[in-house]
């Protein structure tokens, strides 16, 4: 008799579980969007869980240029940009972009998590290797395995152990070092100086996501290899809208013939319809408006500072972050998802990360701010937290106190029973083809 496939789905309890324990932190529905306030179950609540870095998503003229582009183009592009979906705000967006960047060209994608998986899938053969941050968001992961080369984790912001993976490479095989700008759970930014000269010294592409530095870090917001004055040595750039521009979608940068190839190869480009007018328009004067209002990301990092400082001075442990993503440790994933119930409780909107996202035992409250954060409204989420911090008794956690028995305090029924924390310890055949590198290791 044929595999039951549908077997596993019956036998799903994780979420159920959770709701019932009154602690289900996901699928909040969010009624209506007031500032960086969110009204969900009647009651205004401090967002604290978005990546809308600069505001920008809730601006009037993004809004309006949006709406213009909708009213102009239609409601959708109906069609792949190959055939049928290619209008104008694309090229502009496009070229906006490039100009930007300080790149040749740039490809959009309908969204950023296609932009990497399109661009990684298509730019190596069998005999290649991918180098891969074992900290890379998913969206990077799945695109190396998507890709015929080899995928070679090193560990984590690491150029010396990216230059011991690089050496036993052949020198024959061709080489992509792909690695995230600002990490998204941990907030930490790219070692990229040390990083790409070891990837340079083999000959190996390089390939930065800066997902959550564009708008963020680098002049203007032009992301962490202007950070480090690096945009001439790394050879592709790959962004989102989803972030600091406030809409959806994503892109590549780079030398014009790689763009040209990517046009044509990319199956995630080529098989899907092209981002909505309404889309294009909008992130177009979110671009526009990065520029013009560099004001924006000074609030940000204003911000930024305040809770870093905050949250320490309270005595939680933030870990190596050093952007606007503040990652809370909690300790326990029972801990954390009663952490964010109360939160939301209190009027605050956080999510939980829990393991294989975080480590056993380190559970997190991601937490991430905005420009348009005030003063109150952060010393509020601070109040708060150290009140809760108190109620629930998280600094007692083993993660505070002994962080050495974290593996004990891995408790909750929502937690995943495989995965490899070996791979993130830095255990097994680091030359292995992927098999190693759980998907879901990964962010
Ligand atoms: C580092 C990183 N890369 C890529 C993506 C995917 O971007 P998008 O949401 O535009 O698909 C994300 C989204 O969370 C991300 O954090």
């Amino acid at each position: 008799m044929a595999k039951d496939l549908i077997q596993k789905c019956r036998e799903y309890r994780d979420s159920a579980d959770a709701r019932a324990q009154g602690f289900y932190p996901y699928f909040r529905r969010i009624d209506d969007t007031i500032g960086n306030h969110v009204i969900c179950d009647g009651v205004s609540r401090i967002m604290i869980g978005s990546n809308n870095y600069l505001g920008l998503a809730q601006d009037e003229r993004v809004i309006e240029a949006a709406c213009d582009a909708a009213r102009k183009y239609g409601a959708g592009c109906t069609g792949s940009r190959l055939l049928n979906g290619n209008i104008r705000l694309h090229e502009q967006l496009e070229e906006a972009l490039a100009d930007f960047l300080q790149r040749e060209s740039v490809l959009l994608f309908s969204t950023g998590f296609f932009a990497n998986q399109g661009a990684l899938a298509s730019l190596t053969d069998h005999e290649d290797a991918i180098l891969c941050d074992r900290e890379n968001h998913a969206s990077i992961i799945d695109g190396c395995q998507f890709a015929p080369a080899k995928l070679v984790p090193f560990r984590h912001n690491s150029a010396t152990s990216l230059r011991n993976r690089l050496k036993r490479q052949p020198d024959t095989a061709g080489k992509l070092v792909v690695l995230d700008g600002v990490f998204s759970m941990s907030g930490d930014i790219a070692d990229l100086p040390p990083i790409i000269e070891a990837a340079k010294e083999f000959g190996a592409l390089t390939y930065v996501d800066e997902a959550h530095a564009l708008g963020v870090l680098g002049p203007l917001g032009r992301g962490t290899v202007h950070h480090f004055g690096l945009n001439d040595e790394v050879d592709l750039v790959m962004g989102t809208f989803s972030k600091s521009l406030g809409s959806m979608g994503g892109f590549i940068a780079g030398k014009r013939e790689v763009i040209e190839y990517l046009r044509h190869k990319a199956r995630c480009f080529i098989f899907t319809a092209s981002l909505a007018p309404a889309v294009a328009g909008g992130v177009l004067k979110a671009l526009e408006l990065m520029q013009a209002e560099p004001e924006r990301i000074d609030a940000l990092w204003r911000n930024t500072r305040k809770m870093h400082e905050g949250f320490k001075q309270i005595g939680f442990k933030i870990g190596t972050t050093q952007t606007p993503i503040v990652p809370i440790l909690i300790g326990s994933e029972a801990r954390a998802f009663q952490f964010t119930q109360r939160l939301y409780e209190e009027g605050v909107f956080a999510t939980p990360a829990i393991y294989p996202a975080v480590r056993y035992g380190e559970a997190i409250v991601r937490t991430s701010y905005m420009s348009s954060h005030t003063d109150e409204d952060l010393d509020q989420v601070l109040e708060i937290f150290a009140r809760l911090a108190r109620e629930l008794g998280t600094f007692d956690d083993p993660a505070y106190s002994e962080p050495g028995r974290r593996k004990n305090v891995f408790d909750f029924s929502l937690s995943y029973t495989e995965g490899s924390d070996a791979v993130r310890n830095g255990a097994g055949d680091p030359a292995r083809n992927g098999s190693e590198f759980h998907p879901a290791v990964s962010r």
